[in-house]
């Protein structure tokens, strides 16, 4: 039996100075592909309500969704490490509701950890489901589940009283068991000093290279999401204008009637056909 990265594997990278990569991956194949890429850890994230489903939010995102978008990244890779996001109003009401949806995850999707927004009002939940024997990832800075409140996916913690808050509230999570924390959307210098901090991997993303690894979305790195890029994503491919492109030759082709040639067709012995029809 093999075992996957675990958390102790991934504090060890923080230890030994390296850096953790993190990607987003939806599906059997995008898992795969991030897998054999090298990655350590890959997130089942709620951003899937965007850039997946099409909606404006992560809001809608169900337990049901997460759980089964985690089982077809954990069937397309062996070694990573998977997390899956804890989907808006799944533990925020109780702890008891927070336990029990971190349960799902691990049993039903096979994630080997989940992650949620919030700092220290999210302790208790943090505190509960760590003593269930799940570890949790914290998310601070931009909370997309807090979008209405925020008004908008913009850089946050600019101001002392939240650079402030956000101390707290990563001490707080590390107090809690948080094995890692992400940084979303935060100024370089304050995701510097909040790395510096803790012990735990700091993990960003619009947060600066001095965090202790970084995560991307895979759509966005790849040229796949053409709602919007974000400023802080870096396009290593445009894969999404090639498929576009590569689409539209297979519609010309099927049109003039190039495609499918003989080659691509299927064959039955001589004669079969004038016996039948004789
Ligand atoms: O859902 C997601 O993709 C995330 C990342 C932006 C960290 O939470």
């Amino acid at each position: 039996m093999t075992f996957r990265k675990s958390i102790i594997d991934i504090q060890k990278i923080k230890s030994s100075g390296k850096k953790i990569s993190m990607i987003t991956a939806y599906d059997y194949s995008s898992g795969y592909l991030a897998e054999k890429a090298g990655v350590d850890i890959i997130l089942i994230g709620d951003s899937m309500g965007q850039v997946v489903f099409g909606y404006d939010t992560t809001l809608p995102v169900s337990m049901e969704d997460i759980i089964r978008h985690t089982q077809m990244v954990v069937r397309g890779t062996e070694n990573t490490h998977i997390v899956s996001d804890l989907p808006f109003m799944s533990y925020q009401v109780n702890v008891d509701q927070a336990v029990l949806n971190a349960g799902r995850l691990v049993k039903e999707g096979g994630c080997q950890s989940v992650k949620l927004e919030g700092g220290a009002s999210m302790g208790a939940q943090v505190k509960a489901i760590v003593n269930a024997g799940i570890p949790v990832m914290g998310h601070l800075g931009l909370t997309p589940q807090s979008v209405n409140q925020l008004g908008g996916y913009r850089v946050q913690s600019r101001s002392k009283s939240q650079i402030r808050k956000i101390f707290n509230d990563i001490v707080e999570l590390e107090k809690a068991g948080a094995f890692a924390v992400i940084l979303e959307l935060v100024p370089r210098e304050v995701a510097s000093a909040l790395t510096q901090k803790v012990q735990i991997p700091v993990i960003g993303i619009g947060a600066g290279p001095d965090c202790d690894g970084q995560v991307q979305v895979f759509h966005d790195l790849l040229g796949l999401y053409k709602d919007f890029t974000p400023k802080h994503s870096r396009i290593y491919a445009n894969i999404g204008d090639q498929i576009t492109k590569s689409l539209g030759s297979y519609v010309a082709d099927v049109i003039s009637g190039d495609f499918p040639d003989d080659e691509e067709s299927f064959h039955i012995e001589p004669g079969v056909l004038s016996d039948v029809f004789e």
